[in-house]
């Protein structure tokens, strides 16, 4: 059940809803920030990003079963409506965008973007079909809103990735921007699903952005993997909550994993559970010629 929205933000909770109010937004540049709810910190900067590079900015919330697999946290996953929009309120946004699952995928559907090799590595081998389901409600929103631009955070860097390509390999014309992630005094990354750490998992969460800064203290490509994996590995037998997942150094653009002699721009990233809630974070290097 969704309250009245606050003040003068417009809700669109459906397509047909959206498909009457997006024309009252003709002439001026529209941005768009897709999410999918229990919004916090890190979607506010999202939305602060977005008003700087456009006229509107226009937020979908929506959970999208497509990008979930069997036995992740779909069902659980946080839906908070009322606060979401309060959120939107507060920060400015002039539409937010709800529809169901039913009136984004009416059945019958059949058609899917696949995000290819990038898609299948890392975070895409851990939850196959995650990225093309990622991909096919990205593009789906940008049909429906018709934004001139979309801020996407650099925290799901390899999606970040995958939709960058997406708008390369199918002539879409949104400009993507990547926003920087936004962390606790502490360093821990906000994400929606730090919602589901106790007090002790937050904890232990901190080991992510401290094996980060312990690779990117370091030089070479060898030593920066070593750096970040051995941090892991020894915060993982000291804490049994926490299980390494992936440490790696990719290129940016096409998620490929770096050669040792790679220059230039590199994600470091890091997955690991804590307790039964899966975490990613990354940090960017710079590698110098030796
Ligand atoms: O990053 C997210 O919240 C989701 O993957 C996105 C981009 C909203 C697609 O559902």
């Amino acid at each position: 059940m969704i309250s009245s929205p606050p003040d003068t933000l417009q809700v669109a909770r459906s397509v047909a809803e959206l498909q009457q109010i997006r024309p009252t937004f003709a002439g001026e540049r529209v941005a768009l920030v897709p999410t999918m709810g229990a919004l916090h910190e890190g979607h506010r900067s999202l939305f602060k990003l977005a008003a700087q590079h456009a006229d509107r900015v226009v937020v979908s919330v929506f959970v999208n079963p497509l990008q979930f697999g069997p036995g992740e946290d779909y069902a659980r996953y946080p839906r908070v409506i009322d606060h979401d929009l309060e959120v939107c309120a507060g920060a400015g946004v002039d539409l937010v965008f709800v529809p169901s699952v039913h009136d984004l995928y009416p059945p019958g559907r059949q058609v899917l973007i696949e995000a290819g090799q990038m898609g299948s590595v890392l975070e895409g081998a851990a939850r196959p079909g995650h990225f093309d389901g990622v991909l096919t409600v990205v593009l789906k929103l940008f049909n429906l809103v018709r934004p001139d631009v979309a801020v996407f955070g650099e925290k799901d860097a390899q999606q970040l990735a995958c939709i960058r390509r997406m708008v390369v390999d199918l002539n879409v014309t949104v400009d993507i921007i990547g926003a920087p992630i936004v962390r606790e005094a502490d360093g821990l990354a906000l994400s929606s699903r730090n919602r589901y750490l106790t007090k002790a998992e937050r904890h232990s969460a901190l080991a992510l952005s401290a094996a980060l800064r312990a690779g990117a203290r370091q030089t070479t490509v060898p030593t920066i993997l070593d750096a970040t994996r051995g941090y892991l590995s020894r915060a993982a037998q000291d804490d049994p909550s926490l299980r390494l997942d992936y440490v790696a150094l990719v290129n940016p653009m096409s998620f490929a994993e770096v050669a040792a002699d790679y220059v230039g721009e590199a994600v470091l990233a890091v997955a690991a559970h804590v307790g039964t809630t899966r975490l990613i974070d990354n940090f960017t290097v710079q590698l110098s010629p030796a």
